[in-house]
């Protein structure tokens, strides 16, 4: 059973270029298809869905690139917060959330606010997010707080961005890329991983019943024995 489903949204460029597109086309029918990939969640019985939205390495893209995404996820927080309040949605973010532009920060706050008490499926966006930055970021609060006493893994996770929600079960790779791009570098340890060829935009259904079906024909061991 997969409790929390994580996915790199990967491949609105190329899907874009396929149809004679410009690369803006692409992220706006990506933000889009949040929305049939929630719902599709839901049916499902997933209930933590983690999306890879913005790197912290993104923000090297094309200024007006960047001016896109941004506007995007204003504009996702926005408009989606009437679906998101009847689907019982509510949304999170993780990542260094202080560096996106004002107009951004105040839209999801916002939804992250109104979303708060709904329990259905959470919706965790990763902006400006990199495992690596997330990593030393814990570290750095340790060193804030001035600790000496050693730590071990249980309570180093409690310095993680969203310490509460449990480790993904399974990613999901859209667009055939084999790599993890910084993603979640210590939640991942133990998931299964699912790579489709199938770019985000098109990314429906039965993409998803796929990559479950996939996921439920495998054992997981997490480094034991264990034959279940
Ligand atoms: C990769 O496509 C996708 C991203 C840069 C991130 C995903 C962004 C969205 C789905 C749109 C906005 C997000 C929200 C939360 C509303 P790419 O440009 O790397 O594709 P390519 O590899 O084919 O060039």
């Amino acid at each position: 059973m997969v409790n929390h489903l994580a996915i790199i949204m990967d491949g609105n460029g190329r899907w874009a270029e396929e149809r004679g597109l410009t690369r803006s086309d692409g992220h706006k029918a990506g933000a889009r298809q949040i929305g049939v990939a929630a719902r599709a969640a839901i049916k499902a019985g997933i209930k933590y869905l983690t999306l890879y939205a913005f790197s912290t390495e993104n923000w090297k893209r094309p200024k007006d690139e960047v001016a896109v995404l941004m506007g995007l996820i204003s504009e996702f927080a926005k408009s989606e917060l009437p679906n998101m309040m009847r689907d019982g949605v509510r949304l999170r973010t993780i990542g260094r959330t202080a560096d996106l532009p004002l107009a951004a920060r105040t839209a999801l706050e916002f939804a992250i606010k109104q979303t708060e008490k709904n329990d259905t499926l959470t919706i965790n966006i990763a902006l400006s997010y990199g495992g690596r930055a997330e990593i030393v970021d814990a570290v750095n609060k340790i060193i804030a707080e001035k600790r000496t006493a050693p730590i071990d893994e249980k309570e180093f996770v409690n310095y993680l961005y969203a310490p509460d929600i449990p480790d993904p079960d399974l990613l999901i790779r859209t667009s055939g890329e084999l790599r993890l791009s910084n993603f979640l570098l210590w939640e991942l340890s133990y998931s299964e991983l699912y790579v489709t060829n199938t770019y985000w935009p098109d990314f429906d259904e039965n993409t998803l019943a796929e990559a479950l079906a996939s996921f439920g024909s495998r054992k997981r061991r997490f480094g034991g024995l264990n034959k279940k």
